[in-house]
Order: C-alpha cells, then sequence, then structure tokens
C-alpha cells in the first residue's frame, strides 16, 4: 500500500496532465523547517531524491548545516521571526519540524518555539496555499493508558508535550498531516538507543534514569521518513511507532548481546518522565507499518559508529 501510495507521487508525474505531455514539467517546492536536525535531514535527503525543489529553513541551534544534501536551498533563519517566511513562497507543502525537542526542558522558550512559533509556520503556509506536515509526538499522551490510540484523551505531563498539544489543535486536520511520533532513533539521532549505542561498544558505564523498566516505542528513522512521504497526500492525525514496547533495561541487553559488550549500568534518581509509551498503530496500518524491528535498527545504529561485528 505504501509503495502504490508512493509511486503515485513523483513531483513531476504530478504535475503532468493528460494531453500535455509535452508541458516541461515544473519541480514542486516544498519547505522542511528544521530540515537540518536528526529526522529532518533524512526527510530532506528523501524529498530531493524523489526530484522535489526542496528549501531548508532552520537556525542552526541543534541542527547541522553539513547533514544536508547540496541541492536543498538552506536559509539560516528562525521560526519565530516573520521575516523568515519570505521563503515559503511558491511551497505546496511544509513540513514543520523545527522544535525544541528536549522532552525535559520546562522553560518558557519551549511554548514560545513549539506552540507560537508552530502557530506562525502554519499561518505562513495558509497564506500561500501549501498543506502542512506537522511533527507532533507521543508526549502529547502523557500518562494516558497504553496503547496510546489517536483518540485519546491526551494527558501530557511535559511542556514539551503541552505545546505539542496545543500546536495540533491549530490545524485542520482534514486538510493537514498530523504525525505523533514515538521514540525516533537511528544514526545521528539523539535517543536514548543512539546513547548506549555509542557507549556500550566502548565499555563505557551507562546511566538510567529510574528502574529501567519504563518502557518506550522505539522507531527507526527510515521508517518515519516513510510516514512523512505520505503527507504528500495523506491527512489526518496518525500516531508514528511500532506498536511494541521495549523496557530501558531489555533495550541495554539487545545492545550488550549484539556487541559482545557487557555494560556496568548505574542507575540514578528518576526524570520527569512517563513510565509507558506504545503506539497503537491500527489507524495508519492502512498505509504505513514499520519495516525495520529494534534488532535491526540497533545494529543499523551501530554501526553508523564505527561498529562492526566480529567476522564468524
Ligand atoms: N526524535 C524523536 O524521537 C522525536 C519524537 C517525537 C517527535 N519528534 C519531533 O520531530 C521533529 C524533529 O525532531 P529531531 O529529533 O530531528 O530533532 P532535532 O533537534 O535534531 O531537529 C530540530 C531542528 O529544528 C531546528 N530548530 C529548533 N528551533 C528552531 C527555530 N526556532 N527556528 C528554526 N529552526 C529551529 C534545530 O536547529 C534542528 O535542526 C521535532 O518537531 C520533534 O519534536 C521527534
Amino acid at each position: 500500500m505504501l509503495d502504490s501510495l508512493m509511486l503515485k507521487k513523483k513531483p513531476e508525474e504530478q504535475q503532468k496532465k493528460s494531453g500535455k505531455e509535452d508541458i516541461p514539467s515544473v519541480r514542486q517546492k516544498v519547505l522542511v523547517t528544521g530540515g537540518a536536525g536528526f529526522i529532518g535531514s533524512n526527510l530532506v535527503k528523501r524529498l530531493v531524491a524523489d526530484g522535489y525543489e526542496v528549501v531548508v529553513l532552520d537556525n542552526l541551534s541543534t541542527g547541522v548545516y553539513q547533514r544536508l544534501p547540496k541541492q536543498a536551498k538552506f536559509v539560516k533563519g528562525d521560526i519565530e521571526d516573520d521575516d523568515t517566511y519570505r521563503v515559503i513562497e511558491g511551497c505546496t507543502h511544509v513540513f514543520h519540524l523545527a522544535a525544541k525537542t528536549d522532552a525535559r526542558e520546562n522553560d518558557d522558550s519551549v511554548y514560545r518555539v513549539n506552540y507560537l512559533g508552530s502557530k506562525k509556520v502554519f499561518e505562513a503556509a495558509k497564506a500561500v496555499g501549501a498543506k502542512v506536515i506537522f511533527t507532533s509526538s507521543a508526549a502529547v499522551y502523557g500518562s494516558a493508558p497504553v496503547p496510546h490510540k489517536e483518540t485519546a484523551e491526551c494527558a501530557p505531563i511535559t511542556q514539551y508535550g503541552k505545546s505539542k498539544l496545543k500546536a495540533e489543535k491549530l490545524l485542520n486536520t482534514e486538510s493537514s498531516l498530523v504525525v505523533r511520533l514515538f521514540n525516533v532513533y537511528g544514526p545521528e539521532g539523539n535517543s536514548v538507543i543512539n546513547k548506549y549505542c555509542k557507549l556500550i561498544p566502548n565499555y563505557k558505564d551507562i546511566i538510567v534514569y529510574g528502574t529501567g523498566m519504563q518502557t518506550r516505542d522505539y522507531v527507526y528513522v527510515d521508517d518515519v521518513i516513510n510516514a512523512l512521504m505520505l503527507g504528500m497526500e495523506l491527512n489526518g492525525v496518525y500516531n508514528i511507532g511500532t506498536g511494541l514496547e521495549t523496557k530501558v533495561v531489555n533495550a541495554i541487553d539487545m545492545i550488550s548481546n549484539v556487541t559482545m559488550a557487557k555494560p556496568t549500568v548505574k542507575f540514578d534518581k528518576p526524570k520527569q518522565e512517563i513510565q509507558r509509551s506504545k503506539a497503537d498503530i491500527t489507524k495508519i496500518r492502512n498505509y504505513w507499518h514499520p519495516v525495520v524491528d529494534l534488532q535491526k535498527g540497533i545494529e543499523l545504529t551501530l554501526r553508523s559508529y564505527g561498529w562492526k561485528p566480529l567476522p564468524v
């Protein structure tokens, strides 16, 4: 199903109307805010490969310019700054990823960037008639019971989760796509899987906050990019996770088993965080499903840090 949706979406093909094949096709232009970030840069590479004209708007607060392919146009700017919105001119789609992404941060800037900044992005998109694809988060569910279903009563416990939920509500989801991403990991990511994949093969001590029995739904970045690409056609609010929950201690065991390195695990007092996270992916299943399981995703992430399996 995903493949059939994706195949229909090449921008050159979308421009061609029947009987007008002799008219040169114009590449569809899209804006990616936060395009120099972990997920954003992977999305930009995919959009470029699929033939889109891509403009990236990023203030490089956590993003890295060198991650971007040279075919993408980069504009250094802040989504809070009205002057930056000239870049949106001519865009048919706006992938809005720019955000303060540390779910544990609690200061005003989280609300300012993730809610007020998003509001500006959405207004600018509306003014040029561009469709919005917005990366929301599993953090909107907070302490709601698992598995998290899109229709659940959301109970975010962090500023991050609250600001994402408030931003979601600004959108008409009949004409935009909101993806509630669970824990995304993969090369260049900043998830706990990434941290442990860097430390464990080097026999470095690792710190677990809380008991380690808390669960997360870890989803590989390539799967997330496939889901974001659905935004070219799909509208609505969808969870993007695997539908599986993994205890932090079990994720550590998996990395340890793959690398055959036994880490020293130190436990520290818990941070403000939820105990269980697990997506219900029934709603998105008709269009998308994850293809990289945690075992495979861990191996790919380890390899991105230079780890190689021992020859057998
Ligand atoms: N990584 C995850 O596990 C995860 C989970 C749920 C939701 N999300 C969402 O996905 C999106 C991308 O996350 P990521 O993991 O790639 O994070 P990231 O920090 O790598 O990327 C965020 C990007 O936004 C840019 N940015 C931040 N504030 C900005 C501003 N005011 N103006 C312009 N650019 C700004 C940063 O420089 C960075 O390049 C975010 O919206 C995040 O909330 C991520």
